[in-house]
This record gives C-alpha cells, sequence and structure tokens, in this order.
C-alpha cells in the first residue's frame, strides 16, 4: 500500500516535535530589528499572515475536522443553505438588482460560498442568474481553494485578494458576508492600570518569544477606550483590533446599496470588556486544543480573539444602520433549520445513519455552548433593515408558520 504524499502535515508534525517553526527565526530577526520588541499586532500578523509561513498562507492548509478548528460552513452545507435564504431576501429587499453582488471575505475553504450557491442554483434560480459571487482571501494559496471547492460544484466565481477588491473604484450592490473573519485580523494586547493602559509586546526571552508591557504604541489605542466610554477592568488584559473596524470601514465603503451580515465570535463593547473578564478572549488552537502559549508555535498555530461588534458596527461609516445582535443559534432557527430537522425526520426511516449526522450537524450549529453562541451583526444601506428574516425573534418566526424559501 502506498502512503499518502502528506508532506506538508509531516512537515507540521516535526515542527511540533522540535517546537520549532520555520517562522520563528524570521520572528526573532523581526524583534531584533525592531529595537527588541514589536506589537502583538505584529506578531499575530505575521503568525497568520506571513507570506510564506503564515497559518493562512500555507499550501495544504487543513479545514474542519482535519484541520485545527472547525467552523460551521465545514459542520454541514445546511449553514449555508440557510444563510442562502437570507441572501435570497436581501436581493428581493432590494428589488431584485443585476448583477447582485455576492462578497464573502475570508472564505477559507470555500465550502460556505459553495452551500450557499448551491442552494441559491436550486431553489431561486432568478437570484441565482443575477449573482456575482466574488470570494477575498489574503494569500493565493487561499484564492486556489476556493477557486477550486467552487468549481468542483460547477461554479464560477471571482477570487481576489482583499487588497485589490478593495482598491477598485467602483462600489457595487449586494450582500457582503463573512463568517470568522473578523475574528482572524490581528489584534493589539493592553492591560489597564488605573486610569492608563499599557500594551503588550512580543519579546524575546532566551530564544522564546514572550510577553512584556510598556507605554501603548499608538494613541489610537487609548482613542478607542475614549470613544467606546469605558476601560477593561483593574488589572485586565484585552484585545483592541484596530485592524477589524479599519477592514470593515473599507468593505462596507464599496458597497453602494445592499447588506453586511457579520458571523463572528464576539461581544459588543461593554461585554467583551467587563470588569470580571481578566484574560482577554486571545485563544490559540492546534488540532481541536486550545494552546496554553499563544506565542509558541507560530505558523502553526491558530490564534483568534472575540471581536468588539461596537466599534465594527461604527466603522461601518454613513448610511449604514445597524441592528442589534443576535445569536447564530436564534438566527439559523428562524431561517429554518428547525424545520429542515423536522422533514428530514420524516424521511429518517430511509437512512437512520445520515438522519443522525443531520441532527448531529443542527445541533453542533446552535450549540449554545459552542457555534451556537457565535453572533450576528445585520448592517443596511439604502434598503430596510427591519423586519429581516434572520433578526426575526422565533416566537414571531414560528407564529406565522412560514414556509421556508
Ligand atoms: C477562521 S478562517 C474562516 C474561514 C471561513 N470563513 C470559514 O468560516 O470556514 C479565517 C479566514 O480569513 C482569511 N484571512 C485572514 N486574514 C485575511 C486578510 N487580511 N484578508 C482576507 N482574508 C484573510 C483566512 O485566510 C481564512 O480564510
Amino acid at each position: 500500500m502506498t502512503a499518502p504524499l502528506d508532506d506538508f502535515a509531516l512537515a507540521d508534525e516535526f515542527a511540533l516535535a522540535t517546537e520549532s517553526t520555520p517562522l520563528l527565526p524570521v520572528i526573532r530577526a523581526r524583534i531584533q530589528a525592531a529595537g527588541g520588541r514589536i506589537t502583538f499586532a505584529e506578531f499575530m500578523g505575521l503568525a497568520l499572515g506571513h507570506p510564506e509561513h503564515g497559518y493562512y498562507s500555507r499550501p495544504g492548509l487543513r479545514w474542519g475536522r482535519e484541520g485545527d478548528f472547525e467552523t460551521s460552513p465545514e459542520v454541514h452545507p445546511i449553514f449555508g443553505y440557510l444563510w442562502a435564504r437570507q441572501v435570497l431576501e436581501c436581493w428581493e429587499r432590494l428589488g431584485r438588482p443585476a448583477p447582485f453582488h455576492l462578497v464573502e471575505p475570508g472564505a477559507g475553504s470555500g465550502a460556505f460560498m459553495a452551500s450557499m450557491l448551491t442552494w441559491l442554483r436550486a431553489r431561486a434560480p432568478e437570484c441565482f442568474a443575477a449573482v456575482r459571487a466574488v470570494t477575498l482571501d489574503g494569500h493565493p494559496n487561499r484564492l486556489a481553494d476556493q477557486r477550486d471547492a467552487l468549481a468542483a460544484h460547477g461554479f464560477e466565481a471571482e477570487h481576489a485578494l482583499t487588497e485589490d477588491w478593495l482598491a477598485r473604484p467602483e462600489p457595487v450592490t449586494g450582500v457582503l458576508i463573512s463568517n470568522e473573519f473578523f475574528d482572524a485580523l490581528p489584534a493589539y494586547l493592553v492591560e489597564r492600570h488605573g486610569d492608563g493602559l499599557l500594551e503588550c509586546y512580543v519579546t524575546v526571552e532566551g530564544d522564546t518569544p514572550a510577553l512584556v508591557t510598556g507605554e501603548p504604541s499608538t494613541p489610537a489605542l487609548r482613542a478607542t477606550f475614549n470613544r467606546l466610554g469605558l476601560l477593561p477592568g483593574e488589572g485586565a488584559r484585552a484585545e483592541v483590533s484596530l485592524i477589524a473596524p479599519e477592514m470593515m470601514r473599507r468593505l462596507a465603503s464599496r458597497i453602494a446599496r445592499g447588506y453586511v451580515l457579520t458571523i463572528d465570535y464576539g461581544y459588543p463593547a461593554r461585554e467583551l470588556y467587563a470588569s470580571w473578564r481578566t484574560q482577554g478572549t486571545l485563544m490559540a488552537f492546534r488540532r481541536h486544543s486550545p494552546q496554553p502559549d499563544p506565542l509558541a508555535q507560530p505558523g502553526l498555530t491558530d490564534l483568534t480573539y472575540h471581536v468588539d461588534f461596537t466599534s465594527l458596527a461604527d466603522a461601518a461609516g454613513e448610511g449604514w444602520q445597524a441592528a442589534p445582535l443576535t445569536s447564530q443559534s436564534e438566527a439559523l432557527t428562524v431561517l429554518g433549520l428547525a424545520e429542515a430537522v423536522q422533514v428530514a425526520s420524516a424521511r429518517s426511516h430511509e437512512d437512520v445513519q445520515r438522519y443522525t449526522a443531520e441532527r448531529r450537524a443542527a445541533d453542533t450549529l446552535i450549540d449554545p455552548a459552542g457555534l451556537g453562541r457565535i453572533r450576528v451583526l445585520a448592517m443596511a444601506k439604502d434598503a430596510p433593515l427591519e423586519g429581516l428574516r434572520c433578526l426575526q425573534p422565533l416566537t414571531v418566526a414560528f407564529a406565522g408558520g412560514r414556509r421556508n424559501g
């Protein structure tokens, strides 16, 4: 028998065993060149986005159960089918425009876009005919994965580097939808002491990266808290993403009319920076297990944190209206998950194993201790936001006895 030629995975194992990564010497050199320390945002940017060795740049990055974490689109395509219903409603609310841009920043394996397009092609052919699908990502390797995933389902889409798409002058009409994109953008780390903030930098102790505190590298960190009118609890560590709101501002500015649907781990600022949260929300993942040290094994470990939805919504800018956050479990339920499970249950006798898997996927997607607690921020510009299907209270959605579609 021939062993599968997965040499990139072997390289990961090798690096894990020796607790060193090809990126570590690069980061050490960068810290030395910067005079002994870099911001955590720069460290995270290199760990995830270094063009050769960054976690999200590497060839052969594995998603879902095979990888280091499982996102909702990887759990089951029903996730994309349900959001496609929302996309269809947005298209109708916009007056059925053609072309209708469906843009997904940080599109990962392409599974989310592929499942949304599958549903639209099968259930809403007129909308599907108007759709111009675009996936955006930070590295050509990811765009190639997305192109392959969509081609495998017979879809043609545009695949662009985010910066290239942002640089285009002409605004578009449509829906920009992302899942766990903003929580992958670099954040700064701060600590509150009295009325002031210190920043946590990455330095090298011996051969290993370590955190040190110092005066903030930019007044924008303090300005963020001044704008929010709060501070983290005394002595607490917290993440501040200056990059995510700026990304939101730039993405939203490319939409002339339409909706931005942001699905991510996060909280409104008051909850995110609540005084009891002393350690922030930064997490490192490898093989589905949280890692104790986010500085260890840069490039082999996913880094993530919970986003500040207040700042994201504020950043969208003029003309944008934001709805109060809803949770993934509520949104998927009102988009039709419960009905889909009922239909699956009615034909369960035909294939019990399949039904069990569908049931398990539905439970995973709305698990209040897991993916179900992801939040959804819905925003609209020059389009009606009130009553959007994903925002409806569960009682209204069910009292109306609505059918899917
Ligand atoms: C946590 S993954 C989520 C992937 C996918 N949305 C999903 O739900 O499975 C984050 C995604 O954002 C992408 N990403 C990270 N930084 C980016 C950037 N600066 N511009 C565009 N995409 C970026 C990564 O390559 C990856 O595809």
